[in-house]
């Protein structure tokens, strides 16, 4: 263990537990921010709620190999723990939980956690076995970290309703709270993910959260046949000359089922690649 400003840095697992375990014999409220690092203000957003609803804020940055598939951007992920470490310096955050990948899966490690209708849709259907590996991760790291609040931003809306669900299923004794995405005044979703854009990109990548707040107007406006709906979502991407769509779809927003019309409370998700990065983002109607 390290300090760095007032920081804790914690690389086991065994000295995560020990520290968790005291600080909840002393009666105090573990929150918890799990990360893969790269930080931005939707991460801090994450953070600062956090400290206010806890006594003692454990991060954790990890970036976490099972789920990354084997042709996506695991080993270029950026990482940069003395950056990180300086931006959130002001936040209060206690403890930076930043393991090994061989201290999370050690040599002959077989055991993972799905939630099976949840991880379906959506990103589950381009990125096989990737919920499987966030599902997992997260509940090691609720097991190492031992949190009774943890915080999630709906900027990863799938990730977010399977993380509550594998808590309700496996009677996990942690509240979980969603977070609203935080945006650049423009609109794009921060995402550690946009580093990989070039200047011509950035602005290409505008054409996601337009095409969603598109569709929002026109369901506003009393339009509420989805394929209307995802029809004009989809000619702002491609006047934006985005080519890569995995997917612009409207699904009922606790489900993830299809609906036949759009109605309120439904989420409308995307994904599509610009240039080398694959950038998400959704919107509530
Ligand atoms: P990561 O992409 O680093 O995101 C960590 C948390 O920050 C997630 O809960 C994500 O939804 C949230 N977040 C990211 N961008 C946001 C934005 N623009 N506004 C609000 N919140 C935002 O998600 C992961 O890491 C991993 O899958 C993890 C849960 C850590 C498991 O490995």
């Amino acid at each position: 263990m390290i300090e760095n400003r007032n920081i804790k840095i914690v690389n086991k697992v065994k000295d995560m537990q020990a520290l968790s375990n005291s600080i909840k014999k002393d009666g105090r409220l573990i929150s918890f921010v799990p990360t893969m690092g790269a930080l931005h203000e939707g991460h801090m957003s994450l953070m600062r709620t956090a400290k206010e609803k806890g006594d003692f804020l454990v991060v954790s940055i990890f970036v976490n190999p099972t789920q990354f598939g084997p042709s996506e951007d695991f080993n270029k992920y950026t990482r940069d723990l003395d950056g990180d470490i300086k931006k959130i310096s002001d936040i209060g955050v206690d403890v930076v939980f930043f393991p090994e990948v061989d201290e999370i899966y050690p040599e002959g490690f077989e055991t993972y956690v799905e939630v099976q209708e949840l991880q379906k849709p959506l990103c589950g259907q381009f990125r096989p076995g990737h919920f499987q590996g966030v599902a997992t991760v997260v509940l090691k790291l609720f097991n190492i970290v031992k949190p009774d609040i943890a915080i999630f931003g709906e900027k990863d809306y799938q990730q977010l309703l399977i993380i509550k669900k594998m808590v309700r299923d496996l009677h996990l004794e942690i509240e979980i709270i969603g977070m609203p995405i935080i945006r650049e005044g423009d609109g794009l979703a921060l995402s550690s993910r946009n580093a990989y854009l070039s200047d011509e990109e950035r602005l290409q990548a505008l054409a996601l959260s337009n095409s969603l707040d598109n569709i929002r107007r026109m369901f506003n406006g009393g339009e509420n046949n989805i394929s209307n709906l995802i029809k004009a979502g989809t000619s702002i991407l491609n006047e934006s000359s985005i080519k890569n769509i995995d997917y612009l779809e409207i699904r009922n927003g606790s489900t993830l089922k299809g609906q036949e019309e759009a109605k309120k409370g439904d989420i409308v998700a995307i994904a599509a690649k610009v240039g080398n990065a694959r950038l998400i983002d959704n919107t509530k109607l």
